[in-house]
């Protein structure tokens, strides 16, 4: 079965969003997978800084923690990312990290030339995320920029798991069937994964 890889894109190590993907860890691992687990805030990541050093082979010049997490995107077969909803779109970490995977989007257009939208889905994404208010935009700015960037991993978004109506850190608790839910994802994630690695 091959791996998941867990992101955390909230400040908060032990926030909204980062108790709903404990949850979701939770449920993979239990349905048999290896779950790897990264927290943004702890790495040292820099925004793209737009040198197109990528242009050369794909791979970004900016020797941070970055380079390792570009080898656990390449090597995952799912991903969970899961960021907060600020100011209508995704956190800051989890912004930086997407924007320096313009070097995957670079390997895959420019260098690749792979045709718009022809491409095979490799690997399948779960996004979860959460805001403090109630209106029925709120997560679409987010979810056109995450399905963007799970098309340069050839990631289909398999299901996003998005609650409103969380704004203190905690307040997930108070709804266990959101905790239930991304429970059950993460197990259906891991299932779906390996039905995809038989095709
Ligand atoms: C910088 C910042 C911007 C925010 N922007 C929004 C927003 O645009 N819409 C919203 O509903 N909530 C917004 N919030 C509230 C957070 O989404 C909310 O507190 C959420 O529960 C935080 O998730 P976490 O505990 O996983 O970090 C914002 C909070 C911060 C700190």
């Amino acid at each position: 079965m091959g791996k998941i890889l867990a992101v955390y894109g909230s400040p908060r190590r032990t926030g909204n969003t980062a108790l709903l993907l404990g949850q979701s860890v939770a449920g993979a691992i239990e349905a048999g997978v290896e779950v790897e687990e990264i927290v943004l805030r702890d790495l040292k990541i820099s925004p793209c800084l737009e040198l197109y050093g990528c242009k050369e082979d794909g791979r970004c010049v900016i020797r941070d923690d970055f380079q390792k997490v570009y080898d656990q995107l390449l090597a995952c077969r799912g991903l969970m990312l899961a960021s907060p909803m600020f100011f209508y779109t995704v956190s800051a970490h989890t912004k930086i990290l997407m924007d320096r995977c313009q070097s995957l989007w670079v390997k895959k257009y420019w260098i690749d030339q792979v045709p718009y939208g022809q491409w095979e889905t490799k690997r399948l994404g779960l996004f979860i995320s959460v805001g403090a208010t109630r209106g029925k935009k709120l997560f679409d700015g987010a979810l056109r920029t995450v399905r963007y960037f799970f098309d340069v991993l050839d990631m289909q978004l398999w299901r996003s798991l998005l609650y409103r109506g969380l704004d203190f850190e905690g307040d997930v608790l108070k709804h266990p069937e959101y905790l239930q839910e991304a429970f059950q994802a993460g197990k259906d994630l891991a299932r779906a994964v390996a039905d995809l690695q038989r095709t």
